[in-house]
């Protein structure tokens, strides 16, 4: 049986493009009013204009905890409640441990550890205030499962993403909070164009050789879409998935398979 998300009230943030984009898309065609969060307001707008008028947007730098908790409170109020929260804004840059800065290292773990704990606490903390049987859906990563060169900052931000949503998820079950991440693979975004071009300067190849490289490890033979995840996380966010809490699950293609 495939069930739906009618009557359901959603806010995703890093939704004004890529992964988030598609989640939010995705989120309201399943039936679910969608508030659309992004740092960059103008693209939150012109993602929730273009899925239609029962949609809200709001500027939210994940990184900030009071304007965390304004903009969950905001989307509550414009949607008449809610029930379900992705955290899914993240950022990614690439280098040598050897050569990495501190910077770096805290512009990582801010936006993909620090941004989820600050998501996920909104979230719990509203739903437990309103008895909400609330569900959260993280985007970590198969980089949250297992290292890979030039990412070691950005793999230990989502593993820390990973292991957040397990104790999490043992936290808040007995309230009927279920708590879930999806680990997506190669997808094609900005965050990827962006990085296509810094593995091929770190390698010495070109960012088309990096990306024949990305689907030749993908068994299923081509470079994942948004659209991939977001139809994922739709089951996660959905009853199909009532009895699922605490789980990272691979969406990859088979370029992961633990
Ligand atoms: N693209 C991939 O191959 C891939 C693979 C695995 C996991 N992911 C994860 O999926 C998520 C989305 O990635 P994407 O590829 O769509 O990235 P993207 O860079 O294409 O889009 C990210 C969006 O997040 C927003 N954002 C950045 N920092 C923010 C902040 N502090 N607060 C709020 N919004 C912020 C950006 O403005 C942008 O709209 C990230 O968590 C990323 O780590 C991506």
């Amino acid at each position: 049986m495939v069930h739906g998300l009618d009557g359901r009230r959603a806010l995703v943030t890093g939704a004004g493009t890529g992964i988030g984009a598609a989640i939010a898309r995705a989120l309201a065609k399943a039936g679910a009013r969608v508030a659309v969060t992004d740092m960059d307001g103008k693209r939150a707008r012109a993602i929730a204009a273009a899925i239609g008028k029962r949609t809200v947007a709001l500027t939210l730098d994940v990184t900030d905890a009071a304007a965390t908790r304004r903009a969950l409170a905001k989307a509550a109020k414009a949607l008449g409640g809610l029930d379900t929260v992705c955290a899914n804004a993240g950022v990614s840059t690439m280098n040598r441990v050897v050569d990495l800065t501190e910077a770096e290292w805290d512009f990582n773990m801010d936006v993909n550890a620090k941004g989820v704990f600050l998501t996920n606490q909104a979230a719990v903390r509203h739903f437990l205030a309103n008895g909400t049987k609330g569900v959260i859906v993280n985007t970590a990563s198969m980089a949250g499962h297992m290292g890979a060169p030039f990412l070691a900052h950005y793999c230990a931000s989502k593993f820390a993403v990973v292991g957040f949503t397990q104790s999490l998820a043992k936290e808040v079950g007995g309230h009927g909070i279920r708590v879930n991440a999806v680990c997506p693979g190669f997808v094609r975004t900005l965050m990827q164009e962006r990085e296509l071009v810094w593995e091929g300067t770190l390698r010495g190849m070109t960012p088309e050789a990096v990306r024949a490289e990305m689907i030749s490890l993908t068994p299923l033979g081509r470079i994942e879409e948004p659209e991939d995840v977001a139809d994922l996380v739709v089951f996660l966010a959905s009853d199909g998935a009532r009895f699922m809490t605490g789980q990272a699950i691979n969406v990859t293609g088979g370029a992961r398979m633990d």
